[in-house]
């Protein structure tokens, strides 16, 4: 399996319930490294751009008024097949499908405030870790 890079977002729910400490934590302990992070609010304009492949979605307004409303932790995280293993990590979309000890089923509370966002593809990973770091920021 090859070294691969992902994003993770700590979005506003769990930043408001002080648990971005824990998801922290609970990413290290399943062996990934931080090779960048930092905490920011996304403005509509950023969450609008991220988000852009879900604006047909009914969905879409009520994820960018989530996604803008505080803080969130944006983290660039590395590790052997880290994508595939960081979706196991997080669990399924909606935390009440999540498995056990999933970072969604311990602290999610519903299929839009599911406190974690994860890159669904290598691809994917590359480019949102781009969306908010430089390159000089991964090395
Ligand atoms: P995320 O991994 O950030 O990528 C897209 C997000 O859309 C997803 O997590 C969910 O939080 C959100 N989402 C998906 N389905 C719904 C829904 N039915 N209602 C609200 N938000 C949703």
């Amino acid at each position: 399996m090859a070294i691969q890079r992902t994003l993770c977002i700590i979005k506003p729910d769990a930043v408001e319930k002080k648990k971005q400490g824990a998801i922290l934590q609970h990413l290290l302990d399943a062996g990934f490294d931080i090779l960048a992070m930092r905490q920011l609010t996304l403005s509509r304009r950023m969450a609008e751009g991220f988000y852009a492949v879900h604006k047909e979605r009914p969905f879409f307004g009520e994820l960018v008024e989530f996604m803008t409303r505080g803080p969130v932790v944006v983290v660039a995280l590395e590790g052997e097949d880290a994508v595939k293993r960081y979706r196991e990590v997080i669990g399924a979309t909606d935390p009440a499908e999540a498995a056990p000890g999933t970072v969604r089923q311990l602290y999610g509370a519903s299929k839009g405030e599911n406190a974690v966002h994860g890159s669904d593809s290598e691809d994917n990973g590359r480019q949102e870790i781009a969306y908010f770091f430089e390159a000089h920021q991964l090395l």
